[in-house]
């Protein structure tokens, strides 16, 4: 389908952990070869609707273009691109912006959360950012948008907006659909009935895709499970172990069931121990290939720079459409 278009974002906080690679990430390199055109945006205006350093800024955005590259990200397949550098992402938000309602935006669970998290009320563009995720998808005219299930509320916004804007204007964006991983969320390893989180205290609760073998291993070793021994795939009741099953499943592209069949009898300790292998091997190339992409920054900022062009070049006209449909 010549007008199939992905776009999906990701915001330049931290090293990826391994619920992002495997419920996310490793989707993404998956969609570049299903669909011809493909876009990856570094979401950098969404990174300051909280308080955010500079210098942390600017090195978060080359350390998650490295992460994308390692993970497989291929800026030949792939729109690679920060999304700060195509200024039609803000412009857009404003339009669409205008085309949504107070009450619409206030009652997504997303705002309440994070409002409630922060120190103070929190900002305008931590309200509207939802409006602007709006922008980073009809920019492009995308039709499908991988999210994780907590964005399926902003992807409906999304959705509302472009009808709103079709009906206001005339028939002009597609309405986006959503892309759903497949994969269960993977789950703190010292609260399996938690998902994994970068925002998660718990010292060695994250494994992050830059952890080193032996870091893999204890957290692993240190994974909260139950007092039954034996190797058995039941998420209501032994959450622990199988969130074990679960990412070992994922790592090794087979069904719980299967890694269930092939580890029988063993007991848990020693089936810890076998996920670690299993992980270490799936993120030790990737690992390494951080190490030696981040040792070439310029190198980054280049692929970043291209992919701007080539983010603009699609986003250009579709704006300048959208200025004479408003009135501009
Ligand atoms: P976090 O919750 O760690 O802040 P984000 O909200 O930035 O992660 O999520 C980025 C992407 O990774 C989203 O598509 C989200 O659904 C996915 N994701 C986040 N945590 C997990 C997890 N524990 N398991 C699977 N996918 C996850
Ligand atoms: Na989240």
């Amino acid at each position: 389908n010549a007008k199939a278009l992905v776009f999906s974002g990701i915001q330049p906080t931290g090293i990826p952990h391994l619920g992002n690679y495997l419920g996310a990430l490793e989707s993404w390199v998956q969609l570049q070869e299903q669909f011809s055109r493909v876009l990856y945006s570094i979401v950098d205006l969404h990174s300051v609707t909280i308080p955010q350093d500079p210098s942390t800024l600017r090195q978060s955005v080359l350390d998650m273009t490295a992460c994308l590259l390692a993970c497989g990200i291929d800026p030949e397949k792939s729109i690679l691109f920060q999304q700060s550098e195509v200024s039609e992402h803000a412009e857009l938000a404003w339009i669409l912006g205008c085309l949504t309602s107070i009450p619409r935006v206030r009652h997504l669970p997303q705002w309440k959360v994070k409002s409630q998290t922060q120190k103070s009320e929190g900002s305008v563009g931590l309200f509207t950012y939802p409006v602007l995720q709006c922008a980073d998808i009809l920019l492009y005219k995308s039709t499908h948008v991988p999210v994780g299930d907590d964005q399926v509320t902003h992807m409906e916004l999304a959705q509302e907006t472009a009808r709103i804007f079709n009906k206001k204007y005339g028939d002009f964006f597609p309405v986006p659909k959503a892309i759903l991983s497949a994969t269960k969320k993977v789950k703190s390893l010292r609260d399996p009935t938690v998902k994994m989180s970068k925002s998660d205290p718990q010292k060695l609760a994250t494994v992050t895709i830059t952890d080193s073998p032996e870091e893999i291993m204890l957290k692993f070793r240190k994974a909260v499970t139950d007092c039954t021994s034996a190797v058995t795939y039941d998420p209501e009741g032994r959450p622990g172990v199988s969130n074990l099953i679960s990412v070992h499943a994922a790592v090794l592209r087979l069904t719980p069931e299967e890694v269930v069949a092939q580890n029988v009898g063993l007991d848990t300790e020693h089936y810890k121990r076998v996920v670690s292998e299993a992980v270490i091997e799936t993120l030790s190339p990737i690992r390494d290939e951080i190490v030696r992409l981040k040792a070439d920054p310029g190198y980054l900022r280049t692929v970043l720079d291209r992919g701007a062009e080539k983010a603009k070049e699609l986003a250009g006209p579709v704006y300048q459409e959208v200025r004479r449909l408003v009135g501009f």
